[in-house]
């Protein structure tokens, strides 16, 4: 029980640090949660810098998830327990301790999290993004497809984390709200016209 709490801190604390805004910074970026669609993820930062820091926002993201249910894993922590180190990564990168609360919609970490149930999931929840996202350009509604879909894929391939996996699909979801309301408005921004969010 006391690993348990002590991991939940760690996947916490590790879901706060908010890679958006520190790589933003080191780029001399405008800040993600002023700009564009104003949200520190990879796709706002790819937006407003482009290829390089996108990419090092999206690694440092999705490991944010990985290394604290990885290491939850090897603890010898239940699958629910895992889950639940699994919505802490992503509440610390939803409500960063260290950045006033204010963070992203964690579908970077959420993958992460995701990542240690196997190899065959991955490809699935990677394949299905990367298909959506060709197909529409949204990179919200490619999150929104993919975390639909996660826990069908889950229960097909390792039952046992289906209920855990839905849990973070549900979360994201809700953070997506905006998108949601900005796609059914026609506003939504594709990821290549770049810039052209309205703000
Ligand atoms: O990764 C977050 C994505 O689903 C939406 O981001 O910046 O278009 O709101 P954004």
């Amino acid at each position: 029980a006391v690993q348990f709490l002590l991991m939940l801190v760690f996947a916490y604390l590790a879901g706060s640090v908010s890679s958006a805004v520190l790589i933003s910074q080191l780029f001399r970026l405008p800040d993600p949660r002023r700009h564009g669609s104003k949200n520190p993820g990879t796709t706002n930062v790819y937006r407003l810098g482009g290829k390089i820091p996108a990419l090092l926002t999206l690694v440092v993201d999705v490991l944010k998830g990985t290394i604290p249910v990885w290491t939850a894993y090897f603890v010898g922590l239940t699958p629910v327990m895992l889950g639940w180190i699994a919505i802490a990564a992503c509440i610390g990168h939803i409500y960063p301790l260290y950045f006033g609360f204010k963070g992203g919609k964690a579908v970077a970490t959420a993958l992460g999290t995701m990542l240690p149930i196997g190899l065959d999931l991955s490809g699935l929840l990677i394949f299905t993004w990367l298909g959506t996202i060709f197909l529409t350009g949204y990179s919200s509604v490619s999150a929104l497809v993919t975390v639909l879909l996660a826990p069908f894929y889950t229960w097909l391939i390792k039952p046992q984390y289906t209920i855990p996996v839905a849990m973070i699909s549900i979360l994201i979801i809700a953070r997506h709200r905006s998108n949601i309301l900005r796609l059914f408005r026609g506003q939504e921004s594709r990821v290549w016209d770049k810039g052209k969010i309205n703000e």
